[in-house]
């Protein structure tokens, strides 16, 4: 055959291959058929794009406001509650038949200056009259919480304590999970309380320590009767750290034999900061992504996940190419997500269908 003729043929067989691959029904059918949840983070100042949006609304069934439903956002000033912020994604939510995951009630930051400010003695007060009034303003319209967000010490921050250093620690030790638990089991009977921690999936000494601090404290957590019912695993996944499923399914095993859930709430993959992010490496690099989202997820969902969300659907717009503090100094775009910035199903959104299919 000429070579012109199969040039010809082979990008019409790419194209129709490609077009295929759009035609196959969105992640949220295919995880809702196996009774899972797949959803992503969204920011309500971007909705106005419909580059950003469509893919959303089409691919989620769940979403998590990656800034909205922080405390800054909720209650900016003390008494102040607000969600003016969080409705635009409870609206689209809403017009997308999809679900909205709280993230997060307590956290050591995206504090507001008079929380900073505020003398330890007032802070058991200010965190229980923040869960009990966010939740009476949110109940019945989200109905699963992060209620404590990152409470676990990093093994080389910390090398000897459980509890990460915070305004909340300091002044109530252990004691704020379960204030923070209580309170938002009191405020909004029918939510699941999730808490929700990074650094956990990775097959190395530092996961295998935060895994371990993450298991104390919550064997201490249940065993004063906090109502922690679930697990949010970020799964913020960097390449460059190993990983291999049996640690990771033996930890899940531990927590569900806790009687706990299990959730992933923050998957993506980060290309190895160290490395040279090049064009011409791009198929090499999605498939390296996407091998290890697989594992991942299909080693969560065999343990009994069933809620899945990644941090952002689309490259562009993921916090790693965002977000300042997280962005690469060379500027690189890291292809961290399922999408790239044109909507187009990468391997990694491939392998998430697998994975929900259970191949
Ligand atoms: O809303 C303001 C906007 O009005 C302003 O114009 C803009 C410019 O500065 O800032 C906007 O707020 C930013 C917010 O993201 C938008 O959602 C904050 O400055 C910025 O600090 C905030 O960053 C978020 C960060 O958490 C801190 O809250 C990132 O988007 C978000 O991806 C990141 O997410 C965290 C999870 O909550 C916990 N797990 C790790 C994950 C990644 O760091």
């Amino acid at each position: 055959m000429p070579i012109r003729r199969r040039a010809v043929l082979g990008a019409s067989l790419l194209a129709a291959r490609r077009a295929a691959a759009q035609e196959l029904p969105p992640l949220r059918e295919i995880a809702a058929r196996r009774g899972i949840g797949f959803g992503t983070a969204i920011h309500a100042r971007l909705l106005g794009e419909a580059a950003y949006a469509a893919p959303i609304a089409r691919e989620a069934a769940l979403l998590v406001p990656e800034g909205e439903a922080k405390w800054d956002s909720l209650q900016p000033r003390e008494g102040r509650f607000t969600l003016e912020e969080l409705e635009p994604i409870l609206r689209f939510a809403d017009r997308n038949a999809q679900a909205v995951r709280g993230h997060t009630l307590v956290w050591h930051t995206a504090l507001p200056a008079w929380v900073w400010q505020a003398p330890a003695p007032r802070l058991r007060g200010i965190l229980e009259a923040h869960v009990a009034g966010v939740l009476a303003l949110t109940r019945g319209r989200i109905a699963d919480w992060d209620v404590v967000n990152e409470p676990i010490a990093d093994p080389d921050v910390l090398p000897h304590q459980d509890l990460r250093d915070s305004i909340w620690a300091r002044a109530m030790g252990e004691g704020y999970l379960d204030l923070a638990f209580r309170t938002a089991r009191a405020a909004d009977p029918a939510a699941r309380l999730v808490l929700n921690d990074y650094g956990l999936e990775a097959s190395w000494p530092r996961a295998d320590e935060k895994r371990a601090r993450l298991l104390r404290v919550l064997r201490g957590m249940l065993g004063r009767g906090a109502p922690v019912q679930a697990v949010g695993i970020q799964a913020h996944m960097p390449l460059d750290q190993p990983f291999a499923p049996s640690p990771f399914a033996a930890f899940l095993r531990q927590l569900r034999a806790m009687g706990l859930d299990v959730l992933l709430t923050e998957l993506d993959v980060i290309e190895p900061a160290g490395a040279p992010l090049r064009e011409e490496d791009i198929p090499a690099r999605d498939a390296a992504v996407a091998a290890r989202a697989h594992a991942v997820v299909s080693t969560a969902l065999a343990e009994g996940c069933r809620t899945v969300l990644t941090w952002g659907l689309a490259d562009p717009w993921s916090w790693l190419n965002l977000w300042p503090p997280a962005r690469r100094p060379d500027g690189a775009e890291v292809r961290a997500l399922p999408l790239d910035g044109a909507g187009r199903r990468k391997p990694m959104w491939h392998a998430l269908a697998r994975a929900f299919e259970g191949r």
